[in-house]
């Protein structure tokens, strides 16, 4: 079980995390904070088991109970709600990148946009989901896997897993693993307004797709390309045999 106090020492933040709910059992972290309408911005739930846990493309989250963090953050302040969605999407990877470095001196890759990979393992999922009026986003939710503790996986994956615990081979301290996220997120997420620039440096430099051929997939609609950048805005620029370039907001990249 999380030890509240303990994470509570270790959070540093003025928002993220605040308002923190924690369930042993929930249906969906992601889901919960889009039913619930009146949690304050920075809210935070935790669970330490999700019973339809769910990841991108539809795909279902698995990860066993009291073992690991799945949580979900709230964001509902119109400040990061514009254009900046797509990097929140990265700044959420980059945190767990950072946190997983500085605490256990592993080296992260980064798979755009927002999978986190240990030796090409995944370590972390991250799900964004929305909710709009018309065409304004009210709410963003973003919600974290961490493979923390979890020795064995199984199932299907589309990248095989590991955890941080088969990467040390140590067991692992969730609540200060925890705060670190939140705590980085939140610096990520005020210099998305001030150095954007810094994310999006530090994003690719933990990248090592950019300059591959490789194809995306999404909808069923398959792309091939090169992996030229990622812009401004925390698109995927891919240049085809023409040496033209299409933004792509959306999708699984694989190198070909
Ligand atoms: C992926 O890589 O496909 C994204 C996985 C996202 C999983 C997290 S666990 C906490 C939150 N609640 C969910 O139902 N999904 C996200």
């Amino acid at each position: 079980m999380l030890e509240i106090e303990k994470f509570d020492l270790k959070l540093n933040t003025d928002i993220i995390g605040r308002n923190f709910i924690y369930a042993e059992e929930i249906d969906s972290t992601n889901t919960y904070l889009l039913d619930n309408k009146k949690l304050p911005d920075g809210t935070v739930v935790f669970a330490e088991k999700q019973t339809k846990g769910k990841g991108r493309k539809e795909r279902i989250w698995h990860s066993a109970k009291d073992q690991n963090l799945t949580f979900s953050i709230l964001l509902s302040n119109k400040k990061y709600l514009g254009k900046t969605v797509n990097l929140i999407n990265l700044a959420s990877s980059l945190a767990v990148a950072q946190s997983i470095e500085n605490l256990f001196q592993l080296n992260t890759n980064l798979k755009w946009p927002n999978d986190v990979l240990i030796k090409d393992k995944k370590v972390s999922g991250i799900l964004l989901e929305a909710s709009s009026l018309g065409s304004k986003i009210e709410r963003l939710v973003i919600g974290i896997g961490i493979n923390v503790n979890q020795n064995l996986f199984q199932g299907s994956f589309n990248i095989p897993p590991t955890s941080i615990k088969i990467e040390t081979n140590e067991n692992i301290e969730r609540e200060r693993l925890l705060a670190d996220v939140l705590n980085i997120f939140e610096e990520l997420l005020g210099k998305l307004s001030t150095t954007p620039e810094v994310i999006l440096r530090d994003w690719k430099s933990r990248c090592r797709m950019i300059g591959e051929r490789i194809e995306v997939s999404e909808n069923g609609n398959t792309k091939y390309g090169i992996f030229d950048d990622i812009d401004e805005n925390g698109f995927l620029l891919l240049k085809s045999r023409d040496n033209k370039i299409e933004k792509i907001h959306f999708g699984d990249v694989s190198v070909q």
